[in-house]
């Protein structure tokens, strides 16, 4: 069985596109009822899978095109609320742009947008993100925490372990690993970006936008030059294509699962779980901030509760560097 995120992906797996498996392999397989794979059929269908029926052969996939859209992402959602409201779209400009014009007009929380294709895709620090057609995952959710706004960066910390837990589960027993802040890296070749922005008051948060890219089917002779040597997808790590529809409603069950026990356990948990995807403690770093060359250089202790990076100088001083990029 792959390792993918749930019944429903279990499911297709188990599906063949040339001969039919029956409903009883499937329930067998998935120790699940008869009636309740009926059910689940029923549900991917509508979720725009083309399965076709058969009484006393089973079911069998009609096309292997796997549907990318709203009603496929949305039937197969299990979140209470995150991605319930979703905008999805071909093409946008940027869907941190557009959930910043729906948090402006009262969008509410977990309200998310998906577009197949950016054609203007923000990084951090003023970069592009490639954004082609088809192949990877674009996504911007709105959440609008009651905390403080000088606590608004450990929400990124909260979406890249969210992240780097959903693409485990597509790509095991690869492991990721988290370069601070957010970015996340396979082999240390970067798969997946955050891109946070805020909207506050000085005490009081109004939206925070958590933006994901994730390099989901991209080939690696499809990366533009600048990022052949440094960037992979989760397909050349795995060798298995991703359903994106599934990943999708994967992070969006990881963000929700994060947040709500973030909410009800404070920070603590995020954070412990942020540190074993990282593997910079007691290694020498650099520190570049403003992409204006190396800023701070020593050895990594680790971060702090803040989500702030502890570097320990050669004058044995531990330095507190809350924004930069590990270079
Ligand atoms: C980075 O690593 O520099 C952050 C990349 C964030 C990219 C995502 S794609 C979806 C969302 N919309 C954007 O324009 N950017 C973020």
């Amino acid at each position: 069985m792959k390792p993918l995120a749930d019944i429903d992906s279990q499911i297709v797996c188990l599906l063949k596109e040339g001969s039919f498996v029956s409903g009883q392999e499937i329930s067998t397989a998935l120790k699940l009822s008869r009636s309740a794979v009926w059910k689940r059929i029923n549900g991917l269908r509508k979720g725009g899978y083309a399965i076709e029926a058969r009484p006393n052969k089973g079911y069998k996939l009609s096309t292997s095109e796997k549907p990318y859209t709203t009603v496929a992402v949305s039937s197969a959602l299990k979140t209470e609320t995150f991605a319930r409201v979703l905008h999805f779209h071909e093409s946008v400009e940027s869907t941190n742009t557009l959930a910043r014009k729906l948090a402006q007009d009262d969008a509410e929380e977990g309200t998310a947008v998906i577009a197949q294709a950016q054609t203007n895709g923000r990084g951090r620090r003023g970069r592009a993100w490639h954004s082609p057609k088809g192949v990877n995952l674009y996504t911007s959710i709105i959440l609008r925490p009651d905390i403080s706004p000088v606590h608004a960066p450990t929400l990124t910390l909260l979406a890249a372990v969210a992240l780097a837990e959903a693409i485990e589960e597509f790509i095991a027993p690869i492991r990721v690993n988290v370069k601070w802040p957010n970015d996340i890296l396979i082999n240390g070749r970067k798969v997946a970006g955050i891109l946070t922005e805020m909207s506050s008051e000085p005490d009081k948060i109004d939206h925070i936008i958590i933006g994901i890219g994730v390099n989901l089917n991209i080939e690696a002779k499809a990366l533009p030059e600048e990022l052949a040597e440094i960037a992979t997808s989760l397909r050349e790590a795995s060798g298995r294509a991703v359903d994106m529809t599934l990943f999708a409603c994967s992070l969006y069950s990881s963000l929700e699962k994060w947040y709500a026990l973030s909410l009800s356990s404070g920070f603590a948990p995020v954070l412990a779980k942020w540190r074993t995807y990282f593997d910079k403690v007691g290694q020498n770093v650099k520190v570049s901030e403003g992409g204006k060359g190396v800023a701070t250089e020593g050895i990594c202790t680790g971060i702090d509760d803040d989500g702030a990076l502890l570097i320990k100088t050669t004058d044995n001083v531990i330095e507190r560097v809350v924004s930069g990029d590990v270079i």
